[in-house]
């Protein structure tokens, strides 16, 4: 079902800009973006700081990476959303709270070689990405082989990929995938909430519907292996 645009978005958007660092498309078409735009963050300036940076791909709307950075507070947080409507609730939440180590990119994923750094990302966080099982829409998936080319360029060395999904198939896949792209399995459940990791698991939005449900969830993190 389709969201309904949120009231005054560009306004509440606009009232969010010290934490919102790009948005939209910066060229005619994405490819033509990924290939030929940099505007590469400048993590000192944006965090007054400098610290690990991690980054969660498709934040949704922000419940995850807000409460993960108040546990890490020695760390900052880049958060990925591409629709606007959605990213303003994150923004807003993080604005509200005063939570000062998250910003957030309102960008597809396809274009994040045009704003972070390569080799500067210690772990990139996917929750509850879209599964899309058509096999025309396989490019798609945040864990394809190219989103994980990617990645790869975006971790640091030894860089971790943390993933949840409620889809055994997507799952399944992505392990596959991530095998097949050079990363190694550090910790895996398909049962996360009756699993050694359930302690310190963060809920997500979608996470506590498909629980409500009772469905299991998946749980994977992975890590590169040295290039
Ligand atoms: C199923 S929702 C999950 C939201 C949140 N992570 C959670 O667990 O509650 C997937 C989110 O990823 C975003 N998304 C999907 N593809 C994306 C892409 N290529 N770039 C950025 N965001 C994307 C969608 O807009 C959506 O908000």
């Amino acid at each position: 079902m389709r969201m309904r645009r949120k009231h005054n978005l560009e306004a509440r958007v606009a009232a969010c800009g010290s934490v919102l660092v790009a948005r939209g498309k910066p060229c005619r078409n994405l490819k033509e973006a990924a290939e030929n735009y940099r505007a590469l963050l400048d993590y000192p300036v944006l965090f007054s700081r400098s610290a690990p940076v991690e980054l969660e791909v498709g934040c949704g709307n922000g419940a995850f990476i807000a409460e993960l950075a108040k546990r890490e507070r020695g760390c900052d947080f880049l958060a990925v959303e591409v629709c606007t409507n959605v990213i303003l609730t994150a923004m807003e939440r993080v604005v509200a709270e005063g939570i000062g180590n998250v910003r957030f990119l309102n960008i597809a994923a396809e274009i994040l070689p045009c704003y972070i750094p390569e080799g500067s990302i210690r772990r990139i966080y996917l929750n509850f990405s879209t599964p899309l099982p058509e096999a025309g829409r396989e490019r798609q998936r945040l864990t394809s082989d190219r989103f994980l080319d990617i990645y790869k360029k975006l971790l640091v060395p030894g860089g971790e990929i943390v993933q949840k999904t409620d889809s055994i198939d997507f799952f399944n896949y992505s392990l596959r995938k991530y095998r097949e792209n050079g990363f190694v399995v550090e910790a895996l459940s398909r049962d996360l909430r009756r699993s050694e990791y359930a302690a310190e698991n963060i809920v997500t939005e979608y996470e506590a519907n498909f629980s409500a449900k009772g469905m299991p969830i998946c749980y994977v993190r992975v890590k590169m292996e040295d290039r």
